[in-house]
């Protein structure tokens, strides 16, 4: 093993060497003729006219060693059920599940939206796309009807994937209701519904011609065998929406071979999993995390992937742990928010399990902060405890340790240095000037080309691909819309979003996005969401509102009513996942002389910190009579 400095300078003074050494990671069915064609910047195209599949690599590629080693293992403590399919049975699944797509019509570059709970059937969805050349877009159960008929409308799908239902906490989740008002909300609704029914709610009806059984359908496949589709390298493989500054969210685009040797890569030198051992990633195949590191990563790999549906307190806070124990499992993988849950529990669940097998916990989506990494690993004896820091964009990470290359000294609060691939840097907030000095604040970005596995564009709009994360400062660079800051030994640290992103439990939200559904409510003329800092999640939705009638902020139930109702109307828009911890009735939001909101100066109000230089506000009574009014509330939000 070589110094991570030596592996990392190699990576960026000879990316294309590096690169064509880490692409011997995954199959090619035809050899690339050009490692990396960066002509027309800041796009970037990996392994020019290669041909390979990831279906082939994570499930086909296996069978000749692994056949008989469980592939998935799917726990699902909301429905007491579990599962485990070895490389040949889920290569079967997968094959049956691709000859159901293509009976529906599915084919090469048609995009199909996955709307599923945590089941394997979820899985077999997403491989059997890859498998036949689909694009899957996966959207987070936690999402409601309106954001999944924008997703729609984007992606203009072939065919949308559903299942009846999800569990959350003992309590059913429907999906498929979501899913009909969703196809009425849409412009371009898919012609075909393939519904998955775990039979947990009855009474949602099949709509003829449009809805299809999944049950009856498989059976009518059992046993087919489809043929992988070769893919060139760029043909992309997935889409992934995410928000920013606008409303609208963004299609993240990944290709085929920069993702399939990204991640095939990642497994070996950051998440160091050895084939045939098993990887329990416990995130939602909804988020870039299950992407990567449930789904691909791990299968890429030849380990065995868990695939968790529920809480990680319940039945007690003993199930993740109890997990780790019986599959054996040596890396594992999630965020600091479940940590701070299981925090909140007593240790003795963690310990009394054996978990001497998990080399390496990594935590990923949000800041760490140090007793809650102190206490992990505390509570983790044998474990070590890696923060690292990427985003949907990325799909793999930026910063992190590689303990793959070198074992290095770790800080709390730090995710560590940049990562081989990525040319990272700070630059002035304002003058976009490189910030050179130690502990200095800059904004992170990445200089083009980013390395395989990023974003190629985004889906069908490649100027706002461009425009959205190249065009910040005068440079080209890839601006991440984090702040952060670098100390003597090139250690960053992550200080928080330079864009209205909020970041609940690691689930990252648009604030524009949760205003306009605000907005929808007949009784509010004006809103402001802003990010409040929270002790267990990070931060918390609170809404900051003017009604259109003022008279509704006179009398306390009426105040009541609409703030429900506001909390509500965010829940049935957005989902839940976007729903506000708090909702404020104020009669004036305080904006700049020029008309905008001065989200930043409200957030600092409501965490209790000073508002800074506030120069350019036209109406200085407006923060201070918010200010007044969650003082009147009380603690909390
Ligand atoms: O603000 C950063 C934060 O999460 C954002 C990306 O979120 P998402 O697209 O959902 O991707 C998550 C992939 C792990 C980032 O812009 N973030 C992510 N990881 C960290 C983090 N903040 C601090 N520390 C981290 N390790």
């Amino acid at each position: 093993m070589g110094s991570y400095e030596d592996f990392y300078r190699r990576s960026l003074d000879q990316p294309e060497a590096f690169w064509a050494e880490q692409a011997r990671l995954i199959d090619w069915e035809h050899p690339f003729e050009q490692v990396l064609d960066a002509s027309r910047p800041p796009f970037a195209r990996w392994f020019v006219g290669g041909r390979t599949n990831l279906c082939h690599n994570a499930v086909d590629r296996h069978l000749a060693t692994r056949a008989h080693q469980p592939a998935l293992v799917f726990e699902s403590s909301e429905t007491d059920e579990r599962r485990q399919y070895t490389y040949a049975q889920l290569h079967a699944e997968v094959n049956r599940m691709a000859a159901m797509l293509r009976a529906l019509g599915v084919a090469r570059g048609d995009r199909v939206i996955v709307y599923m709970p945590m089941v394997p059937e979820a899985v077999f969805t997403l491989l059997a796309c890859a498998r036949l050349g689909a694009i899957h877009s996966v959207v987070f159960g936690g999402f409601a009807a309106h954001s999944l008929a924008v997703r729609i409308d984007d992606a203009r799908p072939a065919l949308l994937v559903t299942a009846d239902a999800g569990m959350r906490a003992g309590k059913v989740v429907p999906y498929k209701p979501l899913v009909d008002e969703a196809l009425t909300l849409a412009r371009h609704p898919p012609a075909q519904v393939l519904v998955f029914d775990r039979g947990l709610v009855s009474g949602s009806p099949f709509i003829p011609g449009r809805d299809v059984d999944f049950a009856t359908l498989g059976r009518e496949h059992e046993g087919a065998q489809v043929p992988v589709t070769w893919l060139e390298s760029s043909e992309p493989s997935y889409i992934l929406y995410t928000s920013g500054t606008t409303g609208r969210p963004k299609g993240v685009q990944r290709d085929t071979g920069g993702y399939a040797v990204a991640l095939a890569a990642s497994m070996r030198h950051i998440y160091t999993g050895q084939p045939g051992e098993a990887m329990f990633t416990a995130s939602d195949i909804g988020w870039v995390v299950g992407h990567s590191y449930i789904v691909y990563g791990p299968l890429l790999n030849g380990m065995t992937t868990v695939l968790y549906e529920g809480l990680p307190i319940r039945p007690d806070a003993g199930v993740w742990w109890r997990l780790v124990e019986q599959l054996r499992v040596s890396v594992m993988f999630t965020s600091p928010t479940a940590i701070r849950v299981l925090k909140k529990q007593d240790a003795a669940f963690l310990k009394r399990h054996d978990t001497s097998h998990l080399r390496y916990l990594f935590l990923a989506g949000e800041p760490l902060d140090a007793p809650t990494h102190a206490w992990i690993s505390d509570a983790l004896p044998s474990t070590q405890v890696l923060d690292n820091y990427w985003q949907t964009e990325t799909g793999w990470p930026i910063l992190g340790p590689c303990p793959g290359v070198q074992a290095r000294p770790r800080k709390l609060g730090s995710p560590g240095t940049a990562m081989y691939g990525y040319r990272v840097k700070l630059l002035d907030g304002l003058s976009g000037a490189e910030v050179t000095a130690p502990n200095q604040k800059g904004v992170l970005v990445i200089e083009p080309p980013l390395p395989p596995g990023c974003l190629s564009t985004v889906w069908g709009d490649d100027a706002r691909f461009v425009s959205t994360y190249f065009t910040s400062f005068e440079q080209p660079v890839y601006n991440t819309f984090d702040w952060a800051t670098r100390d003597e030994d090139g250690d960053y640290f992550i200080l928080g979003r330079t864009d209205d992103v909020i970041n609940v439990a690691g689930h990252r939200l648009g604030t524009r996005e949760i205003e306009e559904a605000i907005s929808g409510h007949p009784g509010v003329a004006e809103v402001a969401v802003v990010g409040v800092k929270d002790e267990l999640k990070g931060q918390v939705v609170m809404a900051f509102v003017v009604p259109k009638d003022p008279a509704r902020l006179q009398r306390e139930e009426d105040r009541a009513v609409l703030e429900r109702e506001v909390m509500d109307t965010v829940g049935r828009t957005l989902g839940a996942v976007a729903r506000p911890a708090g909702v404020l009735l104020v009669a004036h939001l305080p904006k700049t002389r020029s008309g905008k909101l001065l989200r930043r100066g409200i957030q600092a109000v409501a965490e209790g910190r000073e508002t800074g230089d506030l120069t350019t506000i036209e109406d200085p009574g407006a923060l201070e009579a918010i200010q007044a009014a969650l003082k009147a509330r009380g603690p909390g939000v």
